[in-house]
């Protein structure tokens, strides 16, 4: 696995071109903010950006576009929400770039059917929808490795589950400049913390979920007192009756997730209350409750602003898709002609 290139690297420097993407399935919450698009919203004034809506990638699990468009223009209307700036970055959807369909489609001849096959992610979604394993399910990673290699992307703000696909990246890239000559740089996996921030679910069972888990999992679209009341379904117990003991670690989830929204001050108060046993849950969530409410409010409000300025978002993806386009042909002419297939 590739190491993960962190802030202070010599490696970073302005020129070099960072990507990624987020499929528009399930709906972004806590975990999405905190490990990704707080990465994007600092990265956008550093480097040359492209955030793209997977859209096609979807399409290998959701063949049903009935929800598509309007799927899209939440994930985008979020992201911006939060801080993404459609000025700074190219924010653009993943269909509307025709030229990754044409690399997508160069990149499969590199790719092994058997490393696809084993790939860890494409294991477990035959698993789980054994009733829909198509082609493009199993090279999901191809694709994914065409959209960073499109745009020659030297960096890719990606979580844990996205590396191996990242490898893969790394290996077709490797492997059309071995056989085609030097194009493409090989993408390595970024972050912009020096630690990464971990998002637990409220039940203490993992991370939050784009689609399972709902109820210990904070959407961004969610309402005050949906989180008021998800807050206080959080799982807890009768408290510590040994001083300074042991945190379970639901506990301790509540505290990394105040750690993300809460006064220091409190959650000082709350550790010291804890040690020496007079600790009371219930006040507990209910500021924390509290807290994250004034967090998401503000997020949920603005994304339901731009969300109803239908004219606003078409301007946003099609500005963006320009952008976009613009880096792929360049990329794609350089393509073809490595390749030999540039005829007149
Ligand atoms: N596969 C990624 C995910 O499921 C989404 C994605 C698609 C992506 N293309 C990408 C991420 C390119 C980074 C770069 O989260």
């Amino acid at each position: 696995m590739g190491e993960v290139i962190q802030e202070n690297s010599s490696q970073v420097n302005p020129g070099n071109i960072v990507m990624s993407g987020i499929r528009p399935t399930g709906f972004l919450h806590l975990g999405n903010y905190f490990g990704a698009m707080q990465n994007y919203v600092k990265m956008q004034t550093e480097f040359t950006c492209y955030f793209m809506v997977a859209d096609l990638h979807s399409l290998t699990t959701h063949p049903d576009t009935s929800e598509l468009k309007a799927n899209v223009q939440r994930v985008l209307a979020e992201n911006i929400a939060c801080g993404l700036d459609p000025e700074k970055a190219a924010i653009y959807c993943q269909s509307q770039v025709f030229e990754t369909s044409e690399l997508y489609l160069y990149l499969n001849m590199l790719a092994y059917v058997g490393e696809l096959e084993k790939t860890v992610t494409f294991k477990e979604k035959v698993r789980l929808n054994p009733q829909n394993v198509n082609a493009g399910l199993l090279t999901y990673p191809v694709l994914m490795s065409a959209d960073i290699l499109l745009h020659r992307a030297k960096f890719v703000p990606v979580g844990k589950d996205q590396e191996q696909h990242l490898e893969m990246a790394r290996n077709y890239a490797q492997r059309f400049n071995h056989r085609y000559g030097e194009v493409f740089p090989e993408p390595e996996a970024f972050n912009f913390n020096s630690k990464l921030v971990k998002v637990p679910a409220l039940d203490g069972s993992g991370k939050m979920s784009k689609s399972e888990n709902q109820n210990a999992t904070i959407y961004l679209s969610d309402d005050n007192d949906t989180i008021r009341k998800k807050l206080m379904k959080a799982k807890t117990d009768s408290g510590p009756v040994e001083k300074n003991s042991q945190m379970p670690d639901y506990i301790e989830n509540l505290f990394q997730l105040m750690e993300l929204v809460s006064e220091p001050s409190f959650i000082q108060e709350q550790k010291e209350a804890f040690n020496n046993c007079t600790i009371r849950y219930g006040d507990m969530k209910k500021q924390l409750g509290e807290d994250m409410v004034r967090f998401i409010e503000p997020i949920r409000t603005r994304a339901e602003e731009i969300l109803k300025d239908g004219p606003y978002l078409e301007q946003v993806m099609k500005s963006g898709a320009e952008k976009a386009r613009n880096s792929a042909i360049k990329t794609m002419s350089r393509v073809r002609e490595a390749m030999g297939l540039s005829y007149f």
